[in-house]
C-alpha cells in the first residue's frame, strides 16, 4: 500500500476544475446506466453519496428522487457542493470513520469514482464500514475506473504521457489526465483489478449482484475514442450477503 498517498481532490484549485464536470463525454458512460441500476437493485429513498466531491453525483441522485447525504474528505470538495446546491446535506468525514452516521440507516450507498483514490487496506475498512450503514436490503452502487482507463486515450481523459501505467499492479499508483476540464496536472489514482475488488467486497461480506462495463453505442453526440470497444468503468452492484 502507497503508504505516501496523496487525494488530490483536497486542492482548491483541482476542486473548482473538477466542479465544472458534468455528464459528458466519457462521464457519460459512468452515469446513463445507473437509473436503470438503481431502479432494479434499490428500494427507499435514504442515500448515501460516499466522496460525493463538488456534488455532481448527490445532485444526481437528488433528482431521480432520493433523500441523499453527500459525504467527502476534502472540504474544498464540499465548500463547491454546498455553495452550487444550498438546500443539500453535504458533510466531512474523517475519511475511514463513519459513527457520526446513523447505521442500518441507507437504501443506497453510491460512491462514484470515490475508491479510485483510496489506497488498498483502507478500501478493505471501508468497505466494512458502509457496510454497516445498510439497510438490511440496502445496495451499495460503486463505479470505479477500469484498469483499461489508464492504458488508452478516451474521449475525456488521456494516459500517453504515463507508459509506466501499464506496468502496474494491483493496488498501485497510477497517472491520468483529465483533458474535459482546465487542471492538467496528472491525477494519481490506485489501480485495482476485478480479482482484487471481489477479494475486498468478500472480505467485507458483500455479495457483488450486478457488474456492469458500460460500452458506447456510437450514437451519442461525443467524439469517442475507444469508448465503443473498451470499457472505461466498471460499475458493481453489492448487497450484504446472506
Ligand atoms: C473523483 S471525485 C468524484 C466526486 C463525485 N462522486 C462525482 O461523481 O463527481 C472523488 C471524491 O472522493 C473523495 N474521497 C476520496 N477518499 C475519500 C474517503 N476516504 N472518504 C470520503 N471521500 C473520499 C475525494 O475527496 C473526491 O472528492
Amino acid at each position: 500500500m502507497p503508504t505516501n498517498f496523496i487525494n488530490c481532490y483536497e486542492d482548491v484549485s483541482r476542486a473548482g476544475a473538477y466542479s465544472t464536470l458534468e455528464f459528458a463525454n466519457t462521464y457519460y458512460l459512468a452515469y446513463r446506466d445507473l437509473p436503470a441500476i438503481i431502479a432494479e437493485h434499490v428500494t427507499g429513498t435514504r442515500a448515501l453519496d460516499f466522496g460525493c466531491g463538488a456534488g455532481r453525483s448527490t445532485r444526481f441522485l437528488r433528482k431521480l428522487g432520493f433523500n441523499v447525504t453527500g459525504v467527502d474528505i476534502s472540504e474544498d470538495m464540499l465548500r463547491i457542493a454546498r455553495a452550487t446546491d444550498p438546500s443539500g446535506d453535504y458533510r466531512l468525514v474523517p475519511g475511514d470513520n463513519f459513527s457520526e452516521l446513523e447505521a442500518g440507516a441507507f437504501d443506497l450507498v453510491l460512491s462514484a469514482f470515490t475508491f479510485d483514490n483510496i489506497p488498498g487496506a483502507m478500501k478493505a475498512s471501508i468497505f466494512c464500514g458502509l457496510r454497516e450503514l445498510l439497510a438490511p436490503k440496502g445496495t451499495i452502487v460503486s463505479v470505479v475506473s477500469a484498469p483499461e482507463i489508464y492504458t488508452h486515450e478516451w474521449a475525456s481523459f488521456t494516459t500517453k504521457d504515463f507508459p509506466k501505467n501499464a506496468k502496474a499492479r494491483s493496488g498501485e499508483v497510477v497517472r491520468i489526465i483529465v483533458t474535459d476540464h482546465q487542471d492538467r496536472r496528472p491525477v494519481e489514482d490506485i489501480i485495482c483489478t476485478d480479482e482484487s475488488y471481489r477479494a475486498l467486497y468478500r472480505d467485507a461480506g458483500l455479495e457483488a449482484v450486478q457488474m456492469l462495463k458500460p460500452l458506447a453505442k456510437g450514437d451519442e453526440p461525443y467524439s469517442w475514442v475507444n469508448e465503443t470497444s473498451i470499457a472505461p468503468w466498471v460499475i458493481y452492484a453489492l448487497k450484504p450477503g446472506t
